[in-house]
Parts: structure tokens; sequence; C-alpha cells
């Protein structure tokens, strides 16, 4: 097996690593002058099971062009089977028409990762489920409760929880944590905007009052979901809102919006790399999925089943 390093989130990739009692596989990325990338694997790779690490986050698209060449450069060094390990997979929200003459993105960069010679992904809370048949190879999506369950159940022995979708897309996601905390009650927060230019209602479907909620997301980005979902929650009488999210993209002012929001903490995962503010911020915790993922490296490379993790 071998386990190779993109630049998108290092710290994860060597905790992979160390999980797996595995070095990485040296590797050269670097630049020309236009910026093109150009990618060197510095070891024998000939019949390996290989395993390129990725996050397609910010900048994406130069992540996921460095994953596209790594795949290329592994596929050409003859490696027997390539797993392109893509903990928060980017473009997954664009994964319907919008509107007229709109793209599926998610589709077609599938479409161009398949393309490049990935024989496999493995991925973590896609954004739907259902983007694994964009693919036309394997692809394992991971789920993050192993991670998130034992957190939730250290930090809130005791209490009445209400876990919250904050859209009704969430509510598969958000079920699915529910009936792992003990069937913990479930409430999901229904935005409509009644006319347009008119601002969107927030409407609370379940009791939440006098319960402690989590808000459970694939995604935190501009933070506007969570922040206005915790204020809807106060506002029914919520006893406090925290909120467990996967991929933390927090992008923009959003660090201050979760600052300045009725959430008592923020918890994500480090499928992408925190920024030194997100690191900074005593609002937000971090877990890691290192375990979760290189598990899942493990198994796949030993012909395992890997939904065994999730019983
Ligand atoms: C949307 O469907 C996703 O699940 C997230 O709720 C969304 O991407 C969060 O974005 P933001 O933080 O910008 O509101």
């Amino acid at each position: 097996m071998k386990l190779i390093s993109g630049n998108s989130n290092a710290p994860l990739s060597q905790a992979i690593s160390s999980y797996l009692d595995i070095p990485l596989t040296q590797c050269n990325i670097k630049r020309f002058s236009d910026m093109e990338i150009f990618v060197e694997v510095l070891d024998n790779v000939r019949g390996a099971d290989a395993f390129f690490i990725q996050s397609t986050s910010y900048p994406a698209n130069d992540h996921l062009m460095e994953l596209l060449i790594a795949i290329d450069a592994l596929k050409r060094g003859s490696a027997r089977r390539i797993t392109a390990v893509i903990p928060y997979f980017g473009y997954a929200r664009q994964d319907r028409k919008t509107g007229g003459r709109t793209p599926i993105s998610a589709k077609l960069v599938a479409d161009i990762i398949t393309a490049a010679g990935a024989d496999r992904v493995l991925t973590l809370e896609l954004h739907a489920g259902q983007i694994q048949g964009f693919f036309n190879i394997p692809v394992d999506n991971l789920i993050v409760a192993p991670v998130f369950v034992p957190h939730i159940q250290d930090k809130f022995n005791g209490e009445r929880l209400c876990i919250v979708s904050p859209d009704v897309g969430g509510v598969v996601r958000a079920r699915a944590l529910a009936k792992r905390l003990n069937n913990a009650d479930l409430a999901i927060i229904d935005k409509r905007r009644e006319k347009a230019g008119v601002s969107e209602v927030m409407n609370v479907i379940g009791d939440v009052n006098g319960k402690v909620c989590l808000l459970v997301d694939d995604i935190v980005d501009s933070g506007g979901t969570l922040c206005n979902a915790a204020a809807a929650l106060i506002e029914k009488g919520a006893k406090e809102v925290h909120a467990y999210v996967v991929h933390g993209v927090l992008s923009g002012a959003a660090i201050e919006k979760v600052q300045n929001s009725p959430l008592k903490k923020l918890v994500i995962t480090d499928s992408i790399v925190a920024t030194p503010e997100v690191a900074a911020c005593p609002d937000i915790e971090q877990l890691s999925i290192a375990g979760l993922m290189g598990e899942a490296v493990r198994r796949t490379s030993e012909e395992r089943s890997i939904s065994e993790l999730f019983k």
C-alpha cells in the first residue's frame, strides 16, 4: 500500500499515515511560472495499491487539478489500483440543475476524476448520498457518526437532546444521528420565502422547547444557515443550541457570524484544514477523522467490509 498526500490537508494526511503506521510516499508537487501544476511521485508505485489523499477545498480548483494530475502520475507509474481519498468533496452542492442553462458540476467533477484514472473514491458525508451514482467506479461514502456520537454522548450525558436539521435536505443525516443517540428527538427547520423580495421565514417543525438542540449539517460555509437556524430555535424556547457540522468551509465572515450567534459551540471535523483564525476561535472545536479515514483505507486495501465500521 502507498499513501500519498496532496497539498490541501497535510496535517490530516500525516494523521492518517500515523494511524496506519505507514509513511507517506514522498511526492514533489510544484508549479510552473504560469501556475501549471506538476506532480512527481518520488518512490516506485509499480503494482501498488495507491491512496492519494486530497480534499478539494479552498482553493477548490487548484486542489482538484492537483488531484487529477497526481492520479495521472500514479496511473502512468503503473500503480495497480488508485483510490482517490477525498475527505471533503467540493462541488458536491452543485448536484442538480438549479435553473435553466445551469450545470451539474458534481457530475462533471465525478467524470473527470474517473477519466483521470481513479479506480475508487473514498469520501466522507457527501452533500447528498445520490452523488455516489455520478461515478461509474465504486464510491465509499463514510458517515461521520463514529466521530460525532462519542463526543455528543460524552458532552451531553443525561441531557434531553433534540437533533435538528437546518433544512429539509439534511433530514436523513439528522435522523440517522438521532437514531444512534438512543432515538433522540428530531426537529427540522423549514425555510420559506412567502413572496419574492420578502425575507425567509424559519418554521421549526417539532418541539424544541426546553431542550438542548444539536444542529447537524454537512457544510458550514458562510454560516448563514446555521446562525439563522440557531436564532429560530432559541426563539422557540430551546435551552441551548450547539452545532455539529462535518465540513468547515467557513468562508468570508463566517467565524464572526458564529461568534455573534446564539450557538454555544460549533464542532467540525478536520476534513478541511483549519485556518489560523478557525484554530484560534474558542467557539469552534475540531474533531479528527483520521482514525475513521485511516481504518477505511486499511479495509479497502485488505478487501474487508467498510459498512461494518458503522454497525
Ligand atoms: C446546503 O444545502 C448545505 O447542506 C449547507 O446547509 C449549506 O451549504 C451551508 O451554507 P452556509 O453556511 O453558507 O449557509
